[in-house]
């Protein structure tokens, strides 16, 4: 939910700082601050707001320590206590100055915390929890800062990813996690620590992921890796696969375009080498499956969240399908705290772009403890739920800065499309059959492309509908997810209120909220129960509202009658969702800008959940 950042080397904290913190903005953009310790002395910039004023305020203050330091943290906050102001901003210092810390996460006992050190006179200035931790480091603080961390860490309840620096035992700074996540980047002659590895890929690619209880002291020769306990543990030194020029937006207006108009390119790399033409198979190595476990799972229990939940239903129906095994799709949280009934012949799949999201992670630990296999599709290397889960699938769809998802949903689709054809052919599917869907999944990259090239004529019709405060999605089958999933983009990046339904359910109450021009999204594409979704879209045509209905190329009289057309390439309908919705990405990336919307910060959203 907030990006950190810090920086131990030769070079001038300050700017290192503040551009690491520009790349992980989506992180979270309600206030950010840096600081920065030169000569037993701390210098703190904070400011409410997003990181062009942060960079504004650093440029016009005049501190010879922020110009001089070559260590110190920086953070860019989405608020969980206290509004977005600058005394609530990080970093934040203690009473006495001399310990500053950045803090990704939730200390669930602060209250407690708070009373008890406000009982030995120390006061506060902000209305954070995180105020509460850097109190009682420095009221820890003996002289040794890893010793004062530890201490405190062992008193809290809750989440953290910190960074912790002190003018009284400089030369150094601490970074510990639970639950929030940290990668260390080992560079040449400097250390950059980040909560994810857009602000170290410009600096090396050699990195560290902490794990839970890590606590790391960085100083001028590498990186110290204790536990909490201060025991050395031993974490490997991974090379990322991301370079840093795919985490800027290039020649695009916004990230979320760029990343719409790469999914060709994504999607041939999620599929790349994974598709076993002569077996009529897929190959994922990384499940870790033999084709004896594969065929002896009874269920598939997919949990994630928002766009990685609509994914995971549009693999339900080929799960079972193709497969012909029980799939269930579930909210993690949901999932979490229901006491599920799991078996070991489960397979629980966690779905998660960034690997960090605190829901889908507490689902996979509920999975894990109640002794189902468990697997991840992700997308981000080395990310917590990639390493719990311990087998999976990476998506290989490169860094997705946009908060709105993308290029991650149409691979994660391809990616359980794959899934589900590995184990249909363990169980009833014919190779032929196999090998024909291995076609059409090889096929969906150009299919993408085609729709990419409708651009401007989705635009025409963004432009019709960009007034409204409502719009409804409607579909069945395998675009019932794709309807969800167009309702959640309009939301959250063009703030419309936006649904999304199954195309049977309007007429169960929804209808009544139509009006004269309402849009309605018909996804009516050539695939079974087409004519049924053509009949509840000419209900709702009967009842004035503005239908935009997206059909097969060479079907298009399915849209005789209706206001606007969107054509997608005919596909069949478990290949169907990808391109369907990358017209749907589009439309709602339009309307965005055409209402002047900040398509890549949204307000009130940050792109990765690690709070529950
Ligand atoms: C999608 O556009 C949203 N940004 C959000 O619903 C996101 O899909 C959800 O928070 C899950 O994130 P994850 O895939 O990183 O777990």
């Amino acid at each position: 939910m907030c990006g950190i950042v810090g920086y131990f080397g030769k070079k001038e904290a300050s700017d290192i700082l503040v551009d690491g913190l520009r790349r992980m903005e989506y992180r979270g953009y309600d206030s950010a601050g840096v600081a920065c310790l030169h000569d037993e002395q701390i210098a703190v910039v904070k400011r409410p707001g997003k990181i062009k004023a942060l960079r504004q305020q650093v440029d016009q203050t005049d501190s010879s320590i922020l110009r001089s330091a070559k260590q110190g943290i920086g953070h860019t906050r989405w608020a969980t206590h206290g509004s977005p102001t600058e005394l609530n901003a990080h970093p934040h210092l203690d009473a006495t100055g001399h310990v500053a810390m950045v803090h990704n996460g939730i200390i669930e006992n602060y209250r407690e915390i708070r009373n008890g050190l406000k009982q030995a006179g120390i006061e506060f200035v902000s209305e954070t929890d995180s105020e509460v931790l850097v109190q009682l480091i420095a009221y820890c603080f003996k002289g040794n800062l890893e010793e004062a961390v530890s201490e405190a860490l062992s008193k809290v309840k809750g989440t953290y990813g910190i960074l912790v620096m002190s003018s009284k035992d400089t030369g150094k700074m601490v970074a510990a996690r639970c639950g929030s996540p940290i990668v260390i980047g080992l560079g040449v002659d400097e250390t950059v620590v980040a909560s994810d590895a857009a602000a170290i890929m410009p600096h090396t690619r050699d990195v560290i992921y902490l794990e839970d209880f890590d606590l790391a002291v960085i100083d001028g020769s590498g990186v110290n890796m204790l536990d909490i306990q201060h025991t050395p543990v031993n974490r490997e030194v991974t090379l990322m696969d991301w370079e840093a020029e795919e985490a800027e937006k290039g020649d695009f207006d916004h990230f979320m375009v760029k990343e719409i108009f790469e999914q060709p390119t994504a999607i041939k790399n999620a599929i790349r080498g994974r598709l076993d033409f002569e077996m009529g198979s897929a190959i994922l190595s990384g499940l870790d499956l033999s084709q004896r476990d594969a065929a002896l799972i009874n269920r598939v229990l997919v949990v994630g969240c928002g766009t990685s939940m609509h994914a995971g239903m549009v693999g339900e129906y080929a799960f079972e399908e193709l497969a012909a095994i029980p799939a269930e799709v579930e909210q993690a949280a949901e999932f979490r705290y229901r006491n599920p009934i799991i078996s070991p012949s489960d397979l629980v799949l966690a779905i998660s772009q960034s690997g960090e999201t605190a829901d889908t992670l507490a689902a996979v630990r509920e999975a894990k403890n109640k002794g189902a296999m468990v697997a991840g599709i992700c997308n981000v290397v080395g990310s917590t739920i990639a390493r719990e889960t311990g087998r999976g699938v990476y998506l290989h769809a490169g860094p997705e800065i946009g908060v709105a998802s993308t290029k991650a949903f149409t691979c994660q689709v391809a990616v359980l499309l794959m899934m589900a054809l590995k184990l249909a052919r363990t169980r009833r599917l014919p190779v032929y059959d196999g090998e024909e869907l291995a076609r059409w999944i090889e096929r969906i990259p150009a299919l993408t492309e085609q729709v990419l090239g409708q651009s401007e004529a989705i635009r025409d019709v963004a432009k019709k509908i960009s007034a409204q405060e409502h719009a409804f999605f409607i579909g069945r089958g395998y675009l019932f997810p794709v309807a969800l999933e167009g309702a959640l983009k309009l939301k959250e990046i063009s703030y419309v209120h936006a649904e999304g339904y199954h195309a049977a359910e309007l007429k169960h109450g929804p209808i009544a909220l139509l009006e004269e021009g309402t849009p309605v999204v018909a996804l009516l594409n050539n695939v079974p129960g087409k004519d049924k979704t053509l009949a509840n879209a000419e209900e709702c045509k009967a009842r004035g509202a503005h239908v935009i209905a997206v059909v097969s190329e060479g079907d298009e009289q399915a849209a005789e009658g209706f206001d606007d057309v969107i054509v997608v390439p005919q596909a069949p309908a478990m290949i169907a969702p990808i391109p369907t919705v990358v017209a749907l990405q589009l439309l709602s990336y339009h309307i965005a800008v055409l209402r002047g919307c900040d398509v890549d910060q949204p307000r009130n959203l940050a792109k990765s959940v690690t709070v529950e």
